[in-house]
C-alpha cells in the first residue's frame, strides 16, 4: 500500500518535472563549511581535465549511494603524473597498501532515513541542484542544505513530492 502510494507520487512528480532547470535556491546554507581533507584533491582541476562526475561517482545498485573513487583509479594517471609531489607520494602509499583514502564526509543523512540518489537522479535532479558548483571548487564545501529534514522538505514542497512522515522515516 505505502509503496503503491509512493509510486503514484513518483509518476506525478516525474510528469511535472522541471528539477533540471531548478536554481538551487530551496535551501542555501549561509555558512559554507569545507573540512580539511587528507589530500589536497581539487575538483576544479580534475573536472577541467574532462573527467565526468559519474566516472568517479557511479551509482551502483541498489542506487542509494554515489560512492567514492578507488585509489587504483587515481593511480591510472598518478603512476606517472606529478609523482614527485608529496601529496601524490602519500596517495601511492595508500594505493600500495590497497586502502581507501579516508575522505572526510561532507553530506551525510543519519541512519533510519530512507534516502536514495537513484530516484532523485531519475526525477531529473542534477548534481548541482543539491551539491552546488562542485566542479568549480578546489575544496568541496557544503553550499546547499540537503541533509536536514528542513532541506529535504523545502524541496519536496517545491516539487509537490510527499512530505508525509513515513515517506522518509523508516518503519513505514
Ligand atoms: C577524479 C575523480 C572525481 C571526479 C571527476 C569528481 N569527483 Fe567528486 N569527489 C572525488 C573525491 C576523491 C572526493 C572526496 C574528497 C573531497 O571531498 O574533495 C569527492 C567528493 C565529492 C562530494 C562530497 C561527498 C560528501 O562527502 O558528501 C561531492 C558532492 C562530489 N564529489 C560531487 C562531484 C560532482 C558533482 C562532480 C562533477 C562535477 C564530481 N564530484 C567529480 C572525486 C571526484
Ligand atoms: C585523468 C588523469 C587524472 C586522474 C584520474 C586523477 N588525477 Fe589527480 N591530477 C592530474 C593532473 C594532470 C594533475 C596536475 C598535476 C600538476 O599540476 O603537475 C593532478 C593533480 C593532483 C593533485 C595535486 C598534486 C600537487 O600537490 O600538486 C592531487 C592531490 C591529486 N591530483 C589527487 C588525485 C586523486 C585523489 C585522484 C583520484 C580520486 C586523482 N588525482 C585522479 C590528473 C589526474
Ligand atoms: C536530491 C539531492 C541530491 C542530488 C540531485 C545529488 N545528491 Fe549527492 N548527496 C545527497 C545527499 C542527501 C547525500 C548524503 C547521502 C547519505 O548520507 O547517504 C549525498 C551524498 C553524496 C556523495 C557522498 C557519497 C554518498 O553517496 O553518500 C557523493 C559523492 C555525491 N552525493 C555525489 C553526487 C553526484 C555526483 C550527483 C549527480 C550525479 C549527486 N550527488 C546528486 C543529495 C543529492
Ligand atoms: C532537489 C529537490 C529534492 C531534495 C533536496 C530532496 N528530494 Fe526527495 N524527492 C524529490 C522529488 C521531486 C521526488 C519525487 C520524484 C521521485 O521520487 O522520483 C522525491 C522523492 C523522494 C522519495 C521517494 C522516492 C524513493 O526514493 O523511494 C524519498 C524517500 C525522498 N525523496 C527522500 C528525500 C530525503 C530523505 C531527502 C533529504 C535527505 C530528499 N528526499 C531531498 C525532490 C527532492
Ligand atoms: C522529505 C523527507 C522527510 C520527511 C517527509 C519527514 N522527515 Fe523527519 N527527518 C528527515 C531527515 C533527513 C532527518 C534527519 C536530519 C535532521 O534531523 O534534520 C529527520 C529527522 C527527524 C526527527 C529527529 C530530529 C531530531 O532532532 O532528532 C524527527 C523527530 C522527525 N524527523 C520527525 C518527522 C515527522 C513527525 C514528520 C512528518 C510530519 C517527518 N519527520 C517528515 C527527513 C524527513
Amino acid at each position: 500500500m505505502a509503496s503503491l502510494d509512493r509510486r503514484a507520487v513518483v509518476v506525478a512528480a516525474v510528469a511535472a518535472c522541471v528539477i533540471a532547470a531548478l536554481v538551487p535556491s530551496f535551501a542555501q546554507t549561509n555558512s559554507s563549511t569545507a573540512p580539511e581533507q587528507p589530500l589536497p584533491y581539487s575538483h576544479k582541476l580534475h573536472v577541467a581535465l574532462g573527467l565526468r562526475c559519474q566516472q568517479c561517482h557511479p551509482n551502483p545498485d541498489p542506487g542509494e549511494s554515489m560512492t567514492f573513487p578507488a585509489t587504483s583509479f587515481c593511480m591510472t594517471c598518478h603512476m606517472a603524473v606529478a609523482k614527485e609531489k608529496p601529496a601524490i607520494q602519500k596517495l601511492s602509499a595508500v594505493a600500495v597498501a590497497k586502502k581507501a583514502v579516508p575522505w572526510v564526509r561532507i553530506n551525510a543523512v543519519p541512519a533510519g532515513i530512507y534516502w536514495s540518489h537513484r530516484s532523485h537522479l531519475l526525477a531529473g535532479a542534477k548534481c548541482t541542484v543539491c551539491h552546488g558548483e562542485v566542479g568549480q571548487m578546489d575544496v568541496v564545501a557544503k553550499t546547499v542544505d540537503v541533509t536536514t529534514m528542513k532541506g529535504c522538505i523545502a524541496c519536496h514542497k517545491q516539487f509537490r513530492a510527499s512530505t508525509g512522515c513515513e515517506f522518509c522515516h523508516e518503519g513505514k
